[in-house]
């Protein structure tokens, strides 16, 4: 992906990762880009690196925009690898001496994941740098996505680079929000949804200090995905609205299935609640991915999880999702529990457990049903759909 101008004298310089398809366990079906920009002012300066591996691209990038050698300052907005893995590489290449911007936090982050003993200039939440023509001033945003996250903004140009937040996964020729338009917010959605749902009061209490301190937004560069700029109010609403996490009338009931009975009641509980005026659909967890799941969750009013009994225990699917789910502290949920059993039925009991435990409201103590479903199991799986959707708001 070649480098291209977004202001006067800043660029990106980054690199489109095309083919990448699971994000440590994130799937991203339409790969990501790992955004890195290069600021042309008296003090040259790149703001963060790319993921191991793609150290070439940007390198070639920057080449055709400035000798790297000339690079003078570096500075890095989060630890992560795939935004620092390639700084050996770049530090190698511009010079081990160049002084290295990070956080207090990822001055310690970077050097538990680096060797190098680099020309560290850990900045203060609220410091500047001068870079010329240009003042960047340093904000810290930490759990956004990890402590040491911080963002950094050109006052003269009024450009954010806001590090994940604001991200997509996504790859395409599109590099602007005008170029793609609504198109993209499925991808922000689901990367929020995955990655930054457990910090949304933070994000909010964030969004609260931007607004407070007035500071004006002409364009907001995460480091992944496109560029906001005809519209970065956009996707600071979308933020706000996702991180109050507002329950819809909505249910996700996600199960997976043996021999077809857990899958039969997931089926007849979506479709009575869809005849309550609830939208609600049936999720195999088999055939669907959990990330692409929690996309669902996140504005879901209830989140029904069914598993068969297996060995006296859950379904390993229903295990693996319900640990990835509580680690994203979904908010404000009904949960309620379901599923088929042979001679024991520990399932449902474990489920509702778990979510008790995640704070949902559990409505009922769960429906357990012996072997096969018969028209009596049916007629119970529509009434707790009824119970749930009662429960729900109304629109
Ligand atoms: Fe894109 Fe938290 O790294």
């Amino acid at each position: 992906m070649k480098p291209i101008e977004i202001a006067k004298d800043v660029y990106w310089v980054g690199a489109a990762d095309w083919n990448i398809r699971d994000f440590h366990g994130y799937s991203v079906h339409q790969g990501s880009t790992y955004n890195a920009y290069l600021i042309m002012d008296e003090t040259i300066t790149l703001i963060d690196t790319v993921k191991k591996g793609f150290e070439d691209d940007l390198i070639l990038n920057v080449s055709e925009i400035v000798d790297p050698g000339k690079i003078d300052v570096v500075i890095s907005n989060h630890t992560e690898m795939d935004h620092s893995g390639g700084l050996p590489r770049v530090m190698h290449r511009i010079g081990e001496d160049k002084p290295l911007y990070c956080s207090q936090m990822g001055y310690k982050n970077l050097s538990l994941h680096f060797p190098q003993k680099w020309n560290y200039r850990p900045v203060q939440d609220g410091g500047s740098l001068n870079i010329g023509e240009r003042t960047l001033t340093f904000m810290e945003t930490r759990m956004l996505h990890w402590p040491d996250s911080m963002f950094t903004y050109i006052n003269e140009d009024r450009i954010l680079f806001s590090s994940d937040a604001f991200g997509q996964h996504y790859a395409g020729p599109e590099r602007f929000d005008d170029e793609i338009g609504d198109a993209i917010m499925p991808h922000a959605r689901k990367y929020f949804a995955n990655i930054l749902l457990p910090y949304a009061p933070l994000i909010l209490k964030l969004v609260d200090k931007v607004k407070e301190s007035g500071l004006a937004l002409d364009m907001v560069c995460p480091d992944h995905g496109i560029m906001w700029r005809r519209d970065p109010a956009k996707i600071i609403n979308a933020y706000v609205e996702w991180s109050t996490q507002q329950a819809k009338r909505k249910a996700v009931v996600v199960y997976d299935t043996m021999w077809h009975s857990t899958e039969a009641m997931a089926e007849a509980m979506a479709e009575a609640l869809s005849l309550e005026g609830v939208y609600a659909k049936p999720v195999h967890l088999r055939r669907c991915d959990r990330s692409d799941i929690m996309t669902e969750v996140l504005d879901a009013g209830a989140v029904i999880v069914g598993s068969p009994t297996l060995n006296n225990g859950l379904f390993p699917t229903v295990s693996d999702f319900l640990t990835y789910m509580k680690g994203l502290k979904p908010q404000n949920k009904i949960g309620a529990a379901f599923g088929s059993y042979g001679w024991s039925g520990e399932a449902v009991k474990m489920i509702s457990s778990e979510l008790e435990t995640m704070k949902f409201k559990l409505i009922d103590p769960g429906l357990k049903i012996h072997y096969v479903p018969d028209a009596e199991g049916f007629k119970a799986c529509r009434e707790l759909a009824g119970k749930i959707a009662a429960e729900l708001p109304r629109e």
